[in-house]
């Protein structure tokens, strides 16, 4: 799969570590930084890979902050981005299933590694359950009315 990376410097260990499992799996990773610990502003991170999800051929995208919770505040900003919190397998599932989520949001300081590839390949082996799509189109229309 093609898939755009992010993070700010809470997320920036575990991005390294799911985007390295990534590329061993051959999936085709864009990183959109931070690239290091020094202290950066998360809604900068959600917005590059919100964009880049978009507005590119990607087939989602994977955010990170120390909670996930900002930076998927951000992302959500980007009009055409669902993006999702995800902290467990179920919810990994139930954001594909039933939101259609672009991108996952997942925190640095709330989730092990082992935790974090597992959720990763729970949403990449789960597909959209059509029957939501009404709500989907709903929440578009939301986004019309900005
Ligand atoms: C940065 O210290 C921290 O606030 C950020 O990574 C994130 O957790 C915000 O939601």
């Amino acid at each position: 799969m093609k898939i755009a990376i992010g993070s700010d410097h809470g997320g920036y260990e575990l991005k390294e570590k799911i985007k390295s499992f990534l590329i061993l799996e051959n999936h085709d990773v864009t990183d959109y930084g931070t690239n290091s610990l020094a202290s950066v502003d998360y809604p900068d991170y959600g917005k590059k890979v919100g964009e880049a999800v978009v507005n590119g051929t990607y087939d989602f995208g994977i955010v990170l902050c120390g909670t996930g919770i900002g930076i998927s505040i951000a992302a959500n900003k980007v009009k055409g981005v669902r993006a999702a919190l995800v902290y467990d397998d179920n919810t990994a599932y139930l954001a594909k299933a039933h939101n259609n989520a672009n991108v996952i949001a997942l925190g640095g300081r709330t989730t092990s590694e082992e935790a974090a590839i597992s959720i990763v390949n729970t949403f990449m082996n789960t597909t959209f359950e059509p029957r939501h799509q009404s709500r989907l189109d709903k929440i578009k229309n939301i986004e019309g009315k900005e």
